[in-house]
């Protein structure tokens, strides 16, 4: 059992296990957050889902706990990585075959974590937080727009949907070949789910700063 933590082949799958888990995470935070353009209702109403569905908090350790598996095993497998590679090779065979985002996952990990913490500041510690500790939530739409409609907050966010963009069209392909689906069938097909997956994901979260920034009308308001 210890081997799966310390065998190198075990640190992959718990990166791509704890990947494929947030993965699916984000497809229900970026549908959430749709809701914000159709309309502040259906917003609202999300929102009260997710602070009132017992499903949802007993949930909300877990995510913790699988950004938090993801970050110290992606530490550990960077670092592994540069000790046993100290010269960067830029025209090898390998960097030749891999993608510039394959490339990069630590990195564009990097980003979307340093979002992520600004993010759970302004966003999850005045709102889900508070139902916890029993403080006052802030109205979330009016956060929502606050934030949004300010156009540095929004030119940060874009920057974070792009690192998500490309740490997604690789990670999530890269976990089904970690798991161990490798043939020549497979493997092309899972690398356009990925970029279809990436680019709903995207579209979806930058939505919402296009949204607020220039004042659009709800789909149903
Ligand atoms: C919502 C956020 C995230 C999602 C959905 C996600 C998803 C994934 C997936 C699916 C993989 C592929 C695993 C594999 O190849 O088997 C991966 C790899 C990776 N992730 Fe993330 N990740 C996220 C956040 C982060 C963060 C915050 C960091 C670091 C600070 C990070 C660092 C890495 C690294 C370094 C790899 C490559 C590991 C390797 O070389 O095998 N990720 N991620």
């Amino acid at each position: 059992m210890s081997n799966i933590f310390s065998s190198s082949i075990g640190k992959k799958l718990i990166m791509s296990i704890s990947g494929l888990f947030l993965v699916v995470f984000l497809l229900l935070h970026v549908s959430i957050n749709f809701t914000a353009i159709i309309s502040e209702k259906a917003y609202m109403a999300a929102c009260n889902f997710m602070d009132t569905n017992i499903l949802i908090q007993i949930m909300v350790p877990v995510l913790a706990a699988g950004f938090a598996i993801h970050i110290i095993y992606s530490l550990i497998i960077t670092m592994k990585n540069l000790r046993a590679r100290p010269v960067s090779y830029a025209v090898g065979n390998e960097a030749k075959a891999s993608s510039w985002a394959s490339r990069n996952m630590f990195v564009l990990g990097l980003i979307v974590f340093g979002f992520l913490a600004l993010h759970l500041t302004h966003f999850w510690a005045k709102m889900q937080l508070q139902h916890f500790i029993g403080g006052h939530p802030e109205e979330a739409y009016k956060l929502v727009k606050e934030l949004f409609g300010t156009w540095y907050y929004a030119a940060v966010y874009v920057v974070w949907v792009g690192a998500l963009y490309f740490h997604l069209s690789h990670g999530f392909w890269s976990a089904f070949q970690t798991l161990g689906t490798n043939n020549s069938k497979w493997l092309p097909r899972l690398q356009c789910i990925a970029k279809v997956y990436a680019v709903i994901v995207a579209l979806g979260f930058v939505s919402i700063p296009v949204y607020f920034l220039m004042g659009l009308d709800p789909l149903f308001p």
